[in-house]
This record gives C-alpha cells, structure tokens and sequence, in this order.
C-alpha cells in the first residue's frame, strides 16, 4: 500500500518506528512529519497531511501526536477527511468496515494494550463493506 504518515513533536519516536515496520512489510511510506523535538502546531500538520491526501495517489494516511487527539479533530475539519482515533484492534477495524475511515491517528504519549503496529496492520487487513454505511458516510462529507 502507499501510505501517507505525518506527526507533530509529540510522536517523533512512534511515528519512526511505524514507519520502519511498514517499510520492512514493503509498504511505500511517505513521511510528511517531523523527525525531531522541535515544537510545530499539530493542525498545520493535519492540514498539510490532509491535503496532500485529497491530492490522490495514497490508500490511507497516519496522524499522530501526543495524544492522537487534536492531530485528528483538526484532520477532520478538512472536507472529505475521516480520521478515526484509533484505540485497540476492534476500532482498527471498524473504522474502515463501517466509516471508510482514510486516516487513522495514535498519540506518541499513549500506554496502549496492544502494539501500534498491530492496530495499523488490523486496518490495512479490513473492507469498507459499503452498503447503509456509504448513506451514513455521505452524510459525515455532507453529500446527503
Ligand atoms: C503537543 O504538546 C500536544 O499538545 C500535541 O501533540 C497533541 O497531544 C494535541 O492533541
């Protein structure tokens, strides 16, 4: 796959080490974040990601800050932007089953339960199963 991933200083380490696992699964992975500590605004880098997303050329995009938190409500102000905030396998894969989610975000400061990695390959390996959920989705993007 051809994935997108950006981060704010608060995920400099997590963001690394995502992207070296899928690199190592040779995945193409473009890092549109920043690799040191160095303080930058979180929602510059949603917009950018975001951007550079709707742009075309990508399957999906990973966001991560500190807490996922406000890397993802700022993602999702930008139309046609659904960046879930993903928290354990079960949201990995609903996200993309029912909300056809095309970002996903993780915060750097975050004790999950299970490997970032691991929710990551979870999404990848889930379908957007379409159907009602594309009703739904057409209203999150104000189609409907
Ligand atoms: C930056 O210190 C931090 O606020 C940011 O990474 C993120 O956690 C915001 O939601």
């Amino acid at each position: 796959m051809k994935v997108l991933i950006a981060n704010d200083h608060g995920a400099v380490e997590l963001k690394a080490s995502i992207v070296e696992s899928l690199r190592n699964e040779g995945h193409t992975v473009e890092n549109l974040g920043v690799d040191d500590a160095g303080s930058v605004d979180y929602p510059d880098i949603a917009r950018m990601a975001a951007q550079r997303y709707l742009a075309g050329g990508y399957d999906f995009g990973i966001l991560c800050c500190g807490s996922g938190i406000g890397i993802s409500i700022a993602a999702n102000k930008v139309r046609g932007i659904r960046c879930a905030q993903v928290f354990d396998l079960y949201t990995a894969e609903m996200c993309k089953r029912h909300n056809d989610a095309n970002f996903i975000a993780f915060g750097g400061r975050v004790e999950y339960s299970v490997p970032v990695v691991d929710m990551i390959r979870r999404y990848m390996a889930a379908e957007y199963e379409g159907g009602r959920h594309q009703r739904r989705v057409d209203k999150i993007d104000g189609a409907r």
